[in-house]
């Protein structure tokens, strides 16, 4: 799975900060991302991997049900915990994608690794 906005995440900044601050995100993340009682989502560290599919999952699925897929931690971050499943308060791709512009506006160096995923369990 690819970001259709990834050719401009910039221009999803605003609109996906808002619909983030909607989904309750900040409330663990941060309002910027930066972090808080969850970890960041500004530093290098991936816990999964950085690369879009990855990250859509697990936004989607919540790390227990991410782990089930076969997924493992393989960064660890400043707070390791489950992450909630969105799948079902997110309504649709195309809004999760838009969240996950806006990360990638707070990380932009994660933009590199999109198509290259830390691990593909089941491949
Ligand atoms: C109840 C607290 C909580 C909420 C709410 C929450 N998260 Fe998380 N999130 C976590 C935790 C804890 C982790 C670490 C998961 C792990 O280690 O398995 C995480 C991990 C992540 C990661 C991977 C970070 C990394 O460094 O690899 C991303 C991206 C992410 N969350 C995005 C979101 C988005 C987008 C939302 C809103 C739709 C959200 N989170 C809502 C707790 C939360």
């Amino acid at each position: 799975m690819h970001n259709p906005y990834n050719d401009d995440v910039d221009a999803m900044a605003e609109i996906g900060h808002k619909k983030y601050l909607s989904f309750s995100c900040n409330g663990c993340h941060g309002g910027g991302g930066g972090g808080g009682m969850c970890p960041p989502l500004t530093n290098d560290a991936w816990v999964y991997g950085a690369d879009d599919d990855t990250v859509f999952r697990l936004i989607a699925l919540g790390t227990d049900e991410l782990k089930k897929q076969g997924y493992k931690r393989v960064r660890t971050e400043v707070v390791v915990g489950p992450m909630p499943p969105f799948g079902t308060i997110i309504k649709t791709s195309d809004d999760l994608w838009k969240v996950i512009a806006f990360i990638r506006t707070k990380n932009p160096s994660s933009m590199e690794k999109v198509s290259t995923p830390a691990q593909t369990p089941g491949e």
